[in-house]
């Protein structure tokens, strides 16, 4: 049996270290939370009628990926597009940016059931027409400002062809991606950082 015997000094040092490692841990931690909670203030400064309104509230009844319903999905675009833009100083209008990002899926029915809701006019090709039928149903319930619409019409970008016009929209559709891939595996709750992103409260 191995005994170790730690002398006094090295016993201090042990502790020293351990507590220096906690102090360490819990500044990140603390640093995480302000992000975090700097991210949740600028999505409800920008969106607050958005987010207070009933209509959008309705997304909650639709699934997206896997068990995620379009609001949730929504949500989680919007933070990541504006972690992309801190991140990559894309010096994007975050008013913009937020808003587009919220209403980029507000297409407001079943797409996993074929020709079922109302809203569902093409079924089979939900990937290409389903940003018009956001921008529609956007554009009747919200002001939308010209960044806005082109963020909900092309984020879908290349399936939508014409590319987007505005950075906003670019980053946008990155974020959608990331986001769909996430939420599509179930890895949305997992750390991984891509372009060196922080992906604290995921
Ligand atoms: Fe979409
Ligand atoms: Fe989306």
């Amino acid at each position: 049996m191995n005994v170790v015997v730690l002398s006094v000094k090295d016993r201090n040092q042990d502790l020293m270290s351990h507590s220096s490692r906690y102090e360490i841990l819990a500044a990140k931690q603390k640093k995480i939370e302000e992000r975090r909670k700097k991210v949740h203030e600028t999505l409800h400064k920008h969106g607050q009628d958005i987010l207070l309104s009933s209509e959008f509230h309705k997304t909650k009844g639709f699934v997206q990926h896997g068990d995620m319903t379009v609001y949730e999905h929504c949500m989680n675009v919007a933070e990541r597009a504006i972690k992309i833009n801190r991140a990559l100083k894309t010096k994007c209008v975050e008013r913009d940016l937020v808003r587009g990002a919220l209403l980029h899926d507000y297409f407001l029915y079943d797409w996993h059931v074929d020709g079922k809701d109302k809203g569902n006019v093409h079924p089979k090709l939900h990937g290409f027409y389903h940003p018009s039928t956001a921008l529609k149903n956007a554009n009747r319930d919200f002001k939308l400002s010209p960044r806005e619409k082109d963020i909900i019409k092309k984020h879908m970008w290349p399936l939508t062809v014409v590319p987007p016009m505005c950075r906003e929209a670019w980053v946008v559709t990155l974020a959608d991606k990331y986001c769909s891939l996430m939420e599509t595996f179930g890895l949305h709750k997992a750390k991984i950082k891509i372009l060196n992103i922080k992906d604290d409260e995921s």
